[in-house]
């Protein structure tokens, strides 16, 4: 089988189409025919080494995935062949078979594409943590969204205005703000930072915003934790600007505000795998009842993986980046 490997960290151009040999299965275990695969800034930091956490050489990138079950370990009960599934961790979904552990392959809906699937649970999924079990985010209340056209940042807004919130949407052009209004924004700025704090007073009347989903960092961090309203909660998701923030900590004290952290990956695999998996089937019948309606960008032939990640990169994606694996 084809897989793309990463045998030195460097950027996406680097990365080779490889013959590999298909994994054995071991217990506890299930080998999927790869259909889709979620192209996200987290796999291109993980292929340059630019991440926190670097997989040993050489691996396979690619985080997240859909594709039909095709052998399962002899102990595993709850897939069989022919099951369609999403899955994900944190590599090895950029080739064209996949072993998973069962409990990593989710059965989707028979409304859901593998397109879809394949870039459906990782975005979703940090966006209602961030907002139900780190913000208690509150219907009537506002958020602040950076990032707001990527991957976590488009999941945002459709999380928080299925939860209530009044959401404003914060992206660096025109194209950029516009879907993020088709997605349900009520308002879209801009993201530079001379007018930043005077955009969000005009927007929320002097108040100030009671959630920020930073999944930016940058300058922009501090400029965000400034527009809190008292008793806000400035959400850490992440750091695609690259520079890790820091902030004058007397500012919580005089908003009465929390900098809280989100991690999917720990929240979901290592700290509450039980509440995670709630949270996923809330997310797949929120899907199921039309309200969450995710929005495909590019879809890449898989000879063109690479040029994916290097689109999003260069800030070109707007919506879910995905890689047709096979048909
Ligand atoms: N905490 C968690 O559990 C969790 C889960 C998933 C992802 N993440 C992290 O969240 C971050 C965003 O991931 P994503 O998949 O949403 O990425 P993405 O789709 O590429 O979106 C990131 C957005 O950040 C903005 N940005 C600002 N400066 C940028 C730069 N120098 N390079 C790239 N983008 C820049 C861009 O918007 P504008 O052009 O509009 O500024 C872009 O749309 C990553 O750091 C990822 O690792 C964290």
């Amino acid at each position: 089988m084809k897989a793309y490997v990463v045998e030195a960290f460097g950027p996406p151009e680097s990365l080779a189409l490889k013959d590999v040999v298909p994994a054995d299965v071991p217990a506890g275990h299930v080998r999927l025919n790869v259909k889709a695969a979620g192209a996200s800034l987290l796999d291109a930091l993980i292929s340059g080494g630019k991440y926190q956490v670097k997989p040993p050489l050489p691996f396979t990138p690619g985080s997240e995935f859909s594709g039909v079950v095709d052998a399962v370990a002899d102990d595993v009960t709850t897939l069989r062949p022919g099951d369609r599934v999403m899955a994900g961790g944190f590599v090895g979904g950029f080739a064209q078979t996949a072993v998973v552990p069962a409990a990593a392959a989710i059965p989707i809906p028979a409304s859901m594409s593998f397109e879809t699937a394949a870039g459906f649970r990782t975005n979703y999924s940090t966006a209602l943590h961030a907002f139900r079990q780190r913000a208690n985010l509150q219907p009537g209340e506002t958020i602040l969204i950076l990032g707001a056209a990527g991957g976590v940042g488009s999941a945002g807004i459709e999380i928080g205005k299925i939860m209530g919130a009044k959401v404003i949407a914060v992206a660096s052009s025109e194209e950029k703000r516009a879907f993020a209004v088709k997605l349900g924004a009520d308002h879209a700025m801009s993201a530079e930072p001379e007018a930043f704090r005077d955009q969000i007073k005009t927007l929320t009347n002097g108040r100030g915003v009671d959630v920020v989903y930073d999944p930016v960092g940058g300058a922009l961090t501090e400029l965000a934790f400034r527009s809190l309203a008292w008793r806000g909660r400035h959400l850490v998701v992440g750091f695609a600007a690259g520079a890790i923030p820091s902030l004058p900590v007397n500012l919580a004290l005089l908003k009465g505000a929390a900098l809280v952290g989100v991690d999917l990956a720990r929240f979901s695999f290592m700290h509450e795998p039980k509440v995670a998996a709630e949270n996923l089937k809330q997310l797949i019948a929120w899907f199921e009842a039309g309200q969450l309606k995710p929005q495909i960008g590019r879809i890449y032939p898989f000879a063109q993986a690479r040029e994916a990640l290097a689109d999003i990169l260069a800030r070109r994606a707007v919506g879910k980046a995905v890689v047709k694996v096979s048909d």
